[in-house]
This record gives C-alpha cells, sequence and structure tokens, in this order.
C-alpha cells in the first residue's frame, strides 16, 4: 500500500485529498497546525476507507517544525510515495498595509515549504523509481495578484520544470491550478464571497479527485474545470498590459 503526505490537511482542498486518497487506498500521512482536525480527518479515513493515517502536526512558517515533516519525508521506512504541497493562505491585504514579517511568512509557506519539502522527498523517490508531487498552485498565478499570484506562479513554473527534469525516472509532478474553491480560505483571508459570481464557485472534494484523475492522466498542469481552463487559456492569451489594468479590480 502507498502512503501519501498532505500539507494543510485540516481543511478545504487538503481535507479533500486525504479523503480521495483514503478512498483509494493510500495510507495517510495528514500535517497541519491544528492536531485535533488532522485527528478527525484521519479518524475518517481509517472509519470508512480502512486505512492507516498518521497526524504529523506542524507549523510549515516554523523551521523546527518543518524540519520535521521534512525528516519524515526523508525516512525509508514506510516511505512517502505521493506529496501533496498544499497548505497555505492569502493574506487579503494590499501589500503596503502588511507588515513585512507577513509577507515573509506568506512566501514561507507558499514558496519554502513547497521547495523545501520536495527536495525532501524528491531523491528516496527517484531511488525507488516512483513517486510524484502534487503541488497547490492557483489560477492567481495566471495574473498580476501581489505577492500571493506572484508565490502561485513560481509555483506552477518550478513544477513544469520539475516534470521536466523527472522524465525517465518513474517521478512526476504536478501543477494544481485551482478557482475560486468554497473552503476556509476566503474567510481567514478576510474576502467576501458574494463579490464573487456564484458560478465561480468550485467544490474541494470534486478539485481534489479531478486533480488525482489528471496525474492518473499524467497531466503537468491540471485546471479543474472548462470553465476555468477557458479563463485560464485566455489569461495566457492577454497582453500583459490589459491583465495589468483589470488586475486593480482583483
Ligand atoms: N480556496 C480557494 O479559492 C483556492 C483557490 C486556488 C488555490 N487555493 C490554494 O489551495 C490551498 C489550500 O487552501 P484551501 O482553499 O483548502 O484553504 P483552507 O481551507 O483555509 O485550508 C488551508 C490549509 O492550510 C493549513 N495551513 C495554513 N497555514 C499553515 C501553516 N503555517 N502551517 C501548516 N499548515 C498551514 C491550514 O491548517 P491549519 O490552520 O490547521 O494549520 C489548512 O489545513 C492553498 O495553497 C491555497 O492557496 C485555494
Amino acid at each position: 500500500m502507498s502512503t501519501a503526505l498532505i500539507t494543510g490537511a485540516s481543511s478545504g482542498i487538503g481535507a479533500a485529498f486525504a479523503a480521495a486518497l483514503a478512498a483509494r487506498k493510500h495510507d495517510l500521512v495528514l500535517v497541519a497546525r491544528d492536531e485535533q482536525r488532522l485527528a478527525a480527518v484521519a479518524q475518517a479515513a481509517t472509519e470508512q476507507h480502512g486505512v492507516a493515517a498518521d497526524v504529523l502536526p506542524a507549523d510549515l512558517i516554523d523551521p523546527i517544525a518543518r524540519g520535521r515533516v521534512e525528516e519524515r519525508l526523508r525516512a525509508s521506512e514506510k516511505p512517502i510515495d505521493l506529496l501533496v504541497n498544499n497548505a497555505g493562505f492569502a493574506l487579503g491585504k494590499r501589500f503596503a498595509r502588511t507588515t513585512v514579517d507577513e509577507q515573509e511568512q506568506l512566501l514561507d509557506i507558499l514558496v519554502r515549504a513547497v521547495l523545501r519539502l520536495t527536495h525532501a522527498a524528491l531523491p528516496g523517490m527517484i531511488e525507488r523509481g516512483h513517486g510524484a508531487i502534487v503541488n497547490v498552485s492557483s489560477i492567481a498565478g495566471e495574473v498580476p495578484y501581489g505577492t500571493y499570484g506572484a508565490a502561485k506562479a513560481w509555483v506552477t513554473s518550478f513544477s513544469e520544470g520539475l516534470a521536466a527534469e523527472l522524465r525517465g525516472t518513474g517521478v512526476r509532478a504536478m501543477a494544481l491550478l485551482p478557482g475560486f474553491t468554497r473552503t476556509e480560505f476566503q474567510s481567514r483571508a478576510g474576502v467576501r464571497r458574494s463579490a464573487i459570481p456564484s458560478f465561480l464557485w468550485l467544490d474541494p472534494a470534486r478539485v481534489a479527485e479531478g486533480a488525482l484523475r489528471d496525474l492518473d492522466r499524467g497531466r503537468v498542469v491540471s485546471v479543474p474545470t472548462t470553465r476555468y481552463r477557458v479563463l485560464t487559456a485566455a489569461a495566457r492569451l492577454t497582453p500583459r498590459a490589459v491583465l495589468r489594468a483589470s488586475a486593480r479590480r482583483f
């Protein structure tokens, strides 16, 4: 039985990945700060699907706690076959209205944790000749959208580069670019949901299940739903000046 490690597994898209992977009979290692919520996700996976689910509480902004997760990813006993780098948040404020520490913490979770956890997981996967990394990016990476958008652009580009480097190793990398998804993300960032049209909302379970199907198909970039694939393609064809002009409204 293979084992998946999911960051940000206590809610939203990460908890949905936990449920979808448990249904596919993967054992789980669940990472986030809230131990009680992780335990509830783990219990549901075990009761409903009979898989083993461990919780590894860690604040991925804290180098020592993050180091414990890196250690688990390097372990050869019960090795991790699938890493889902999903934990993240947005600040919901303009750059100049945040502190520089908040900005650095955002980069720590969205970029540094993804880079370090991937770096810890890959050598063992390459040696074993199989494995996969799924990095949860965002369609926000396709448009000028502050530090959050810039960090997600890094996640997408990093994953695409990694996928190319890994060709022939048996290990795959995929970026998942969800659009607006009904999770705690907006409330944590203090963003009103009512400002976003209802047809743009996605369901976290469908996002996670679609991502795993795209991973099976060998996709390198997974954009859930046709409407967001059209929007993403349109953003890529739109001159940057036009995107910059409309970015003020995000
Ligand atoms: N929802 C959307 O509209 C949307 C769209 C595109 C991309 N995304 C991306 O999807 C990913 C998951 O977000 P979500 O929508 O599922 O939001 P969510 O429901 O708020 O979940 C975020 C997860 O990240 C964990 N987390 C936050 N800070 C952490 C830290 N310092 N250390 C460890 N874990 C931390 C949270 O757990 P704890 O609080 O327990 O630590 C939680 O499990 C993020 O990378 C986000 O950028 C979301």
